[in-house]
């Protein structure tokens, strides 16, 4: 293909920006279909074989998600008790605009499979743009090799676009194009794996005339639509419009001659989901925008838009590591697919896959603010403040689910959901996961003392802060009786690990309780001064102020005496060990093959859950404490969430165990790329992709929040020679580089700031490179 006519100056210069399929240790086709997928938080796209459509006689999963289009289908229980949430929401399963069809010789490719006899793909994550080829064989030995180049705009979020070439590699003669969309659905995929797709709802296809491609595509349930239109790219050779298969459609026949190639393209707008009394009212509007935004355009001229946009994220966002290019590609990737995914209008998140993939239905869960707002925070701060502006704006479903579980007071936010609803059926591991509250108010509480957004703070944040604080006051109480009289407890909840479901007093738990309530305090005492207003209008006065306090101070934090040891919770250390060492390797991950109530007697962890504590609030403990706790935890942990590692690999740093820490971070960066929690086919672990952030930065970078300001203790790993990255913070844009030897911080942008190096007070200057040496003197 001709690059230069479709924007090729945007070659890439480095490699370890380059993701070749040849360099990667999976084939899988599935797989291969996640790692190139494309998005942009509105939208993704699989890349998948784009002959597939809906034929099921083949094995890939083709598709695009559009973050926030769901629908509903109602959950069957045997026992349906009350409060029991009773639709589970899926994100929607819509065609695949990469989607074309071949006709030779009288068959065509969309009734009969033809063959991908060989593909080849690279994804450039500097410009977005992803290079394909497949060589392609019809039913009568006809060979054509395609070549595709698309990107989902970073400019303007609902374009996508692809060009085609084409040409016949062992004939001459004549090929027919379409460019048309038949059916609605992909074939729906019937896992074994409660962490797959759930059941998508069927959905329904309207054209709106007869003249254009613009469809609507509506939800069943849900009652969402959702318009998408596609014309061709200017600038390249032309497939005409007509009415094919009773379908709008682009089509052509070219007589190809072995050795030339023709080219073509299509923008594709795919709309925002409305809901469908909005789209019924406005649907010519909407109509006309899509084709609007997909008239006259080049491939060119919005690549080159989107380029800039991309830029923009690479010069804020990128961490470069130096000493193993595999690794630097690895990290970018995470990185990249991160921001492809985070829903950025306020109305929508990050998905637990992205937008890569079905899998646990498109939900978003505690991941977003855990494991993946701190990325965007410290990076991308107005990205930040969409996410949590979409928890602002559910928090009335929250009060309700919060009402439905008798709880008087505050709000209770979903375990997992899509439009702020509860969509979890399985409460032991859903619903009782209530520190989702304490969560979201920890990410608000960290997204405010990053960026000193006290706009934020008095609009949306204080009232995530207060109504989750005012939760606590309603779902614990003080122990009337036993061991912890007089005391808060939390019972009957599940902490992140979901092999021990509801237990009392939950370490995790309670503990970001008791900040979520000493936040409350805080940020409410300091309102007072300048917006006593915002509290009397959201009801908080001195009283409920002492409440939070006192709560806070009373929190019960269960601690083993004997063992020295932080307990998971009340019953937790009673319990025999799991047989971790004698269970085949086949059996994990263990929920996949015992029934829960059995993994519930034993100790045994799927994910960091004490630990977690541990890492999210070091000042707790000395550093024989965290020792204690680490190797505790460690040997009951199997990791069978992807969630684990990360957490486990910064502890292991912070206890100087350099040869733990490295191996945990190479599986964390490396987990998608090399498929190893073996199910990437369902989509991304975006979570662990913002964890391999964690680990880079509060990890090998060392950067703690003091005093309002920043520490940093940065040490690398043996094997690496450098690790240069980038934060804003508090108005300021810093760049941090540090090699083996030493620590160069940079302001490039704000006033003077105040830091800390291993608790020393240090001071930037615009544009004057602090370097300090990490060479210890004894
Ligand atoms: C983990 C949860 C996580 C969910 C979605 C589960 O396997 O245990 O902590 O939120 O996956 O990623």
């Amino acid at each position: 293909m001709n690059l230069s006519t479709t924007g090729g100056d945007h070659l890439p210069a480095d490699d370890s920006f380059q993701l070749h399929m040849q360099k990667l240790p999976v084939k899988d086709s599935s797989v291969l279909e996640t790692l190139y997928g494309l998005g942009n938080g509105h939208m993704g796209i699989r890349a998948s074989n784009p002959l597939q459509g809906s034929q099921s006689n083949q094995d890939g999963q083709p598709g695009m998600f559009v973050n926030g289009f769901f629908d509903l289908s109602e959950i069957t229980y045997g026992e349906n008790y009350p409060g029991f949430p009773q639709n589970a929401q899926a994100i929607a399963e819509l065609p695949d605009p990469r989607y074309l069809i071949f006709e030779i010789d009288g068959e065509r490719s969309d009734e009969v499979a033809f063959d991908v006899k060989s593909v080849d793909k690279n994804l450039d994550m500097k410009t977005g743009r992803l290079l394909e080829i497949f060589e392609v064989i019809s039913p009568s030995n006809k060979t054509i090799r395609l070549t595709m180049q698309s990107f989902v705009s970073h400019d303007q979020p609902n374009l996508f676009v692809v060009t085609y070439s084409v040409s016949a590699t062992n004939f001459d003669g004549a090929v027919t194009i379409i460019k048309q969309h038949r059916y609605t659905n992909r074939q729906i995929d019937n896992s074994n794996d409660v962490r797959a797709d759930q059941q998508t709802g069927q959905l329904e296809r309207t054209f709106i005339d007869n003249q254009t491609t613009a469809m609507l595509l509506t939800t069943r349930k849900s009652q969402l639509s959702l318009l998408i239109a596609f014309q061709p790219l200017d600038g390249l050779d032309q497939l005409k419009f007509s009415i094919m298969d009773e379908l709008p459609s682009y089509g052509r026949t070219f007589d190809l001659t072995a050795g030339l190639n023709v080219q073509f393209g299509f923008v594709y707008s795919v709309g925002d989901p409305h809901p469908l009394m909005d789209m019924s009212l406005n649907r010519d509007r909407y109509a006309k925008e899509a084709l609007d935004r997909t008239t006259s355009q080049t491939f060119r001229a919005l690549y080159d838009a989107s380029c800039r946009q991309l830029d923009a994220f690479w010069e804020t966002s990128d961490v470069e590591v130096g000493g193993d290019a595999t690794l630097a590609r690895g990290i970018r990737f995470n990185l990249f697919n991160l921001y492809q995914s985070a829903g950025r209008d306020g109305l929508t998140s990050i998905p637990a896959k992205g937008l890569t993939g079905a899998g646990y239905g498109g939900h978003y869960f505690w991941d977003a603010e855990m494991f993946m707002l701190p990325f965007f925070t410290y990076t991308q701060p107005e990205i930040a403040k969409q996410l949590l502006t979409f928890r602002a704006a559910t928090l009335p479903q929250a009060q309700q689910r919060a009402r439905e579980l008798n709880v008087q007071n505050g709000v209770l936010f979903p375990w997992r959901t899509i439009n702020g609803e509860e969509s979890s059926a399985y409460y032991p591991a859903g619903t009782a996961q209530v520190h989702i509250n304490a969560d979201i108010a920890y990410a608000v509480d960290t997204y405010v003392r990053v960026t000193a957004d006290e706009d934020f703070l008095v609009k949306t944040g204080f009232n995530i802060i207060l109504e989750t604080a005012r939760f606590w006051l309603s779902y614990g109480h003080f122990a009337q009786s036993g061991p912890h009289r007089g005391h808060f407890v939390i019972d009957d909840v599940t902490g992140p690990d979901e092999y021990t479901t509801m237990v009392n007093n939950n370490y995790y738990t309670n503990r970001m309780a008791k900040n979520n309530l000493i936040m409350a305090a805080k940020y409410a005492k300091l309102l007072k001064q300048q917006h006593q207003d915002l509290l009397e209008r959201l009801g908080v006065d001195n009283a409920e102020i002492n409440d939070f306090e006192y709560a806070a101070d009373q929190m019960v934090l269960p601690f083993d005496r004997d063992r020295r040891v932080k307990m998971q919770d009340d019953s937790s250390m009673a319990k025999p060990f799991w047989p971790i060492d004698k269970t085949p390797n086949n059996q994990f991950p263990l929920l996949l093959h015992f029934h829960p109530m059995i993994l519930y007697h034993y100790q045994v962890n799927k994910q960091a859950d004490t630990v977690m504590s541990d890492f999210l609030f070091p000042a707790d403990q000395s550093t024989d404490q965290l020792k204690r706790d680490f190797n505790y935890y460690e040997a009951i942990t199997v990791h069978d969430s992807s969630l684990s590692r990360a957490i486990f690999g910064v502890l292991a740093h912070r206890l100087h165990l350099a040869g733990k820490a490295y191996g945990y971070f190479m599986d964390t960066a490396l987990m998608d790329l090399t498929n190893s929690q073996g199910n990437t086919d369902a989509g991304v672990h975006a979570a662990n992709m913002g964890g391999t952030w964690l680990s880079l930065i509060y990890g090998f970078g060392g950067l703690e929040q003091e005093r309002g300001t920043l520490n940093f203790d940065p040490k690398l790993p043996d094997q690496w020679t450098n690790l240069t990255f980038k934060l804003k913070f508090k108005h300021r844009f810093l760049a941090v580089r540090v090699t083996q030897t030493s620590l160069t911080l940079t302001l490039l942008s704000g006033t003077d700031l105040s830091v800390f190096f291993r608790h020393q007070p240090q001071r930037l200057t615009l544009n004057q490179p602090l370097v300090i040496s990490l060479i210890e003197t004894t």
